[in-house]
Parts: structure tokens; sequence; C-alpha cells
């Protein structure tokens, strides 16, 4: 498990990275791998010409017309694109994979062994699930896949990938579904929740950025306390019972 960023830019640009799709998670990572690695190793596409543009011109980052073409000049290819349309994607770039080539893929529920069976048993597969906070340096992503097939300096290049844009942790395949939950899927439904608190707190007149700073402070305390977690919930459950009752009995 990565614990620090590495922020060190990669010395050789043998490893070139092709992301196919560039909506919330492609674009997330995209902007993530650019911490880590020179805009000249890493190429996108996506079915928009007007996002593609718009997005090298913000990142200085170039893009491929096709599928078929950012695959062909990356090594590591990844996947960003909706399962349903995954069948259509493999299709696309099946003629340009070789077993030289790794494939990220990040949809839930697909399987290597699926993936595998689409574009040929040599090809390489790393099955991973990230999150959106990679946007801002702070994703956790999950990743599993079969260590024999990778050289070192791929498995090195894989981790520094994702700790680019935050911290991974390497699971067994079988529980890739339950890191969907634990992460993948978890900030929608904390940001439901703050906003929720948040706004019952702007009903009762008191600036919204008096609850988000605490969240804040919740999730330092969570990092950096060695109390028991269940302590802490238990710690914040009577603070904001504290909150709740004192404003009851100011109103
Ligand atoms: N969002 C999350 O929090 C999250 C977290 C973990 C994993 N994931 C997984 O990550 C994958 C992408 O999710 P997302 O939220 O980034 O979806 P999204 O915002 O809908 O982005 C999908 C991207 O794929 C493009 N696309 C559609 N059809 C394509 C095709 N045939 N060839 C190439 N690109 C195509 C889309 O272009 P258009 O917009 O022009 O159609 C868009 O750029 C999904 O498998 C999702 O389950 C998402």
């Amino acid at each position: 498990m990565g614990l620090f960023k590495v922020s060190k830019r990669m010395e050789k640009s043998m490893n070139t990275f092709g992301f196919i799709g560039m909506g919330n998670m492609g674009y997330a990572m995209l902007k993530g791998a650019l911490n880590s690695f020179s805009k000249e190793d890493i190429i996108f596409t996506c079915p928009s010409s007007d996002r593609r543009e718009k997005i090298s011109e913000e990142t200085g980052v170039r893009f491929a017309e096709s599928n078929a073409e950012c695959a062909n000049n990356a090594k590591y290819i990844i996947l960003a694109v909706k399962p349903q349309v995954y069948d259509v994607v493999l299709k696309n770039i099946e003629n340009v994979i070789t077993s030289e080539k790794v494939i990220i893929s990040i949809a839930p529920g697909i399987t290597i062994d699926s993936i595998k069976g689409k574009l040929g048993g040599s090809v390489r597969v790393v099955r991973a699930m990230p999150n959106t906070p990679a946007l801002v340096g702070e994703g956790m992503t999950g990743i599993s896949y079969n260590k024999e097939e990778f050289t070192i300096e791929e498995r090195d290049t894989i981790e520094q990938f994702f700790q680019s844009f935050g911290e991974v942790v390497t699971v067994p395949e079988h529980l890739m579904s339950a890191v969907v939950c634990a992460s993948g899927s978890s900030p929608a439904y904390a940001y439901m929740f703050i906003e929720a608190l948040a706004d019952s707190v702007v009903k009762y007149g008191i600036y919204k950025l008096i609850f988000i700073y605490n969240i804040h402070s919740f999730y330092k305390v969570l990092i950096c306390d060695r109390q028991c977690i269940t302590l802490i919930v238990v710690n914040i459950f009577f603070a904001l019972l504290c909150i709740y009752r004192s404003f009851c009995s100011f109103f």
C-alpha cells in the first residue's frame, strides 16, 4: 500500500497512458496523473471533439481521434467508460492490443477474465476501482491483478499511476465489488449526507461554512487520532447532539 503520494516525474517516457473516456473519472484521473507523469506520456480520447479540444487546451495533453488510435499509442490503456459500452470499446481496440500492453479497467462488475475472454488470454488486465476525490489528488483506489503477469517495473508504474491521485490498496479480485461500496460510490453518499446536514444548519441561520469546517476537522481526527473509529463516531454523535440541543433551546 502506498502511504504517500509520489510527486516525482517519471524519468522515462516509455510508459504512455491512454485514457479512453473523458467523463467524471477519466478527467479526474488524467488531472491526477499529470501530478506525476509528463503530459507527453499521456494521450486520451472521447467521442466529443469539442470536449477533446477543450481538455487538450486546458491540460496540454494530446488526444487521439479514435479508441484504436489511443490504444495504439499507449502502453497502459485506461478504460474510463461505462460498463454498457465496454463491448463496443473492446471491439474498437482488439486489433491493436498486444501482450506488451496493459488494460486498466475501472468498471464495476467487469472481471479480469471477462476482458481476457474478449481480448485474448495473453492480454494483461488490472481491475481498479478509483473514486472522484482523485480530482483533488485525494482518491482511494482498490486494485487487483495477477502480479505474476507483470514485471517489477510495470508493477511500480501501476502503483505510481494510482498514487498520482491518492492512495492505492491491492485487494483480491473477489473483494472488488465491496471496494465499489467502500470507495467507488461512497463519496456520493457522503456528499449527500454533508449537504443535508449543512442545509439543516442554514435553516437555523448559521453559515454553511461553519458546518463544512467541522467536516474538515472530523476528517483530520479520523486520519490522525489513534482512538478506535467507533469511539470517535460516538464522540461525534454526542457533539452533534449537543449542537442540536443548543439550537433547540436557542430557537
Ligand atoms: N463516477 C464515479 O464516481 C466512478 C467511480 C469509480 C468507477 N467509475 C466507473 O468509471 C467508468 C466511467 O464512469 P464516469 O462516471 O467517468 O462516466 P461518464 O462521466 O459518463 O464518462 C464516460 C466517458 O466515456 C465516453 N464514452 C461513451 N461512449 C464511448 C465510446 N464508445 N468510446 C469512447 N468513449 C466513450 C463518454 O463520452 P460522452 O460523454 O460523449 O458520451 C464519457 O467521456 C464507469 O465504468 C464507472 O462505473 C465511476
